[in-house]
């Protein structure tokens, strides 16, 4: 039988990674897993228990809450949606945790060593059986050191904000591109520059630039990938 296979998708913030790992789940029949929503709701938790100040975050109560096994997050498979969804302590947040709110503190929980530390953890018993796409920042480098396949995806920060503006002016939000494209710069600094397993590509990823691709392009390039592994693999 085919070995069920660990595909790492790397990349920038908004530059549609789970997007392309949804497409190649769904091409594969394979898992999906979003670990961003894994940082997104243990910010989620210190915003509702008020364990910040400004991008200041209370380590201490946020540790000892961790240990005390107060966090716990799971994915649901929505049949209605065709999609998993992100629950906190049993409850519903994967709206919540795609506010601009969370959107704003998440790159400093992120960068705490016990909170990375924590969620790696959950990560490789998640994917131990493979037949995963996982998508964050550090799966190929540190999650899935050995995984099958690793994709470093990216795009220029501009197209990248311009395509987050479209978005959210389409659902009639007031936003402007100024302030999107600092906010992605921003967060391009923090996560390539954390003490703590950085952004960046792995040795043995194949980069992938979609500035001009479109995401059927995309996800093309990437199952053609994963399908010359598989087939490799069967020889
Ligand atoms: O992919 P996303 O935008 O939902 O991720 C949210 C934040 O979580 C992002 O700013 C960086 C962080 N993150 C991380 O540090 N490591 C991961 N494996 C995934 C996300």
């Amino acid at each position: 039988m085919n070995k069920k296979i660990i595909i790492a998708v790397d990349g920038h913030s908004s530059c549609g990674k789970s997007t392309l790992a949804k497409d190649i789940a769904k091409h594969l029949n394979y898992k999906y897993i979003d670990t961003g929503a894994m940082y997104r709701a243990v910010t989620y938790y210190v915003i509702e228990n008020k364990l910040y100040e400004g991008k200041i975050i209370n380590e201490e109560a946020l540790k000892k809450d961790l240990d005390a096994g107060k966090i716990n997050i799971d994915f649901r498979y929505n049949p209605e949606l065709k999609q998993s969804e992100t629950y906190l302590n049993g409850k519903h947040i994967e709206r919540e945790i795609r506010g601009i709110e969370v959107s704003n503190l998440v790159s400093p929980v992120a960068v705490i060593p016990f909170v990375r530390k924590k969620l790696v953890d959950l990560q490789r018993a998640m994917g131990k059986e493979g037949g995963i796409v996982m998508d964050g920042r550090d799966i190929g480098t540190n999650v899935f050191p050995n995984a099958d396949l690793k994709i470093f995806l990216t795009a220029d920060a501009e197209i990248r904000a311009q395509r987050r503006y479209d978005e959210l002016k389409a659902k009639g939000e007031d936003v402007s591109l100024e302030a999107i494209v600092k906010n992605i710069k921003e967060r391009d600094y923090i996560d390539s520059h954390r003490e703590t397993n950085p952004l960046r590509q792995a040795k043995d990823a194949v980069l992938l630039d979609n500035s001009h691709l479109t995401m059927q392009e995309q996800a093309q390039k990437a199952i053609k990938l994963a399908e010359n592994i598989l087939t490799r693999n069967m020889h």
